[in-house]
């Protein structure tokens, strides 16, 4: 296989044995990413990072993973510091990275931003979250942490819960793990369901996702539970923002008769859709989760540019 020069704006770009594929080299990369070894692999290489969203994890690991493989990063975390302010054209911009760099990362606001990049770009795009649409790098170490916690992926009963309309880590989630023959349930407000679109897609893949707004009704049953944040900052009004707001929070009490070896995920950031008292419990794996984001995408990152095949 040879990602040389690829694009990665959805999941979807990927079939089964690609993805299998990058989680295999994600492996190889885990004691780099824990620095335990070093490498210059991917030294005299450039990275444009362009953040016109907030991140946290996805930027810093983004960084840690091109500094750790011995590359440099060149970029903007504010937007308003740039000549965006002055007027500037996505598309100008990204003409202009591509001539600074070997890859791009974008994250942007937009549906679809990180496609016309790639349109404008040389270079390969990385998709680091367009909008409410996409965000196939955040899928990979999803998939990779499912992979690493629970041995494999197949026939996992996976719940996915919370803001399923905005968020699109569920988005790309739900389609790479029907590809995967997982048992999916998704739970969320009614107003909050997974568009459509996707559920269509998933089914084409073989999956039957069930849907529910009751929490208590499936948990017991899972083997992972993958909470995410309502996307305040994508819903067009706040009061139906404060209407489904506190609908979930996974709490102590509520774990009492779960699974021993359930695992709960979340991209992050979260509020308060898991307490705090949950971290200490053998259940939480979100920050080792986070971590993943590391050698994930020293594997992409070195598979985009060519240094590894
Ligand atoms: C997610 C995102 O930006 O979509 N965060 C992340 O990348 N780890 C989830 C979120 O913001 O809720």
């Amino acid at each position: 296989m040879n990602f040389k020069g690829k694009d990665i704006i959805t999941i979807k770009d990927f079939s089964k044995s690609e993805i299998n594929y990058v989680l295999h080299y994600a492996k190889k990369m885990l004691p780099y990413a824990k620095g335990e070894k070093c490498t210059k692999l991917l030294e005299g290489k450039v990275l444009s990072s362009l953040f016109f969203e907030p991140s946290t994890r996805t930027r810093l690991s983004f960084e840690s993973a091109m500094n750790r493989l011995g590359g440099r990063v060149i970029g903007f975390a504010d937007p308003s510091a740039t000549s965006q302010k002055k007027g500037e054209t996505l598309s100008d911009t990204i003409r202009m990275a591509d001539s600074y760099s070997d890859v791009i990362v974008l994250r942007h606001s937009l549906e679809g931003a990180a496609q016309l990049a790639a349109d404008f770009a040389d270079v390969p795009v990385i998709n680091a979250g367009d909008g409410s649409g996409m965000h196939p790098t955040q899928c990979f170490l999803d998939l990779f942490t499912i992979e690493t916690e629970k041995k494999h992926l197949e026939g996992q009963k996976v719940i996915l819960l919370g803001d399923l309309k905005y968020g699109r880590t569920v988005h790309s989630l739900a389609y790479a793990l029907s590809l995967f023959g997982v048992d999916l349930t998704f739970v969320s407000p009614t107003s909050l369901q997974m568009p459509k679109e996707i559920v269509d897609e998933c089914k084409e893949l073989g999956a039957i996702p069930a849907s529910t707004t009751k929490l208590e009704k499936v948990i017991d049953d899972a083997d992972v539970i993958y909470v995410t944040r309502i996307q305040r900052e994508r819903f067009p009004d706040a009061e139906e923002y404060n209407r489904v707001v506190g609908t979930y929070q996974i709490n102590k009490e509520l774990l009492t008769n779960v699974k021993k070896d359930m695992i709960i995920m979340h991209p992050l950031p979260r509020l308060k859709e898991i307490a705090t008292e949950v971290d200490e419990t053998e259940h939480a794996v979100y920050f080792k989760q986070a971590f993943n984001g590391v050698p994930v995408r020293m594997a992409l990152l070195s598979l985009v540019t060519g240094v590894i095949q």
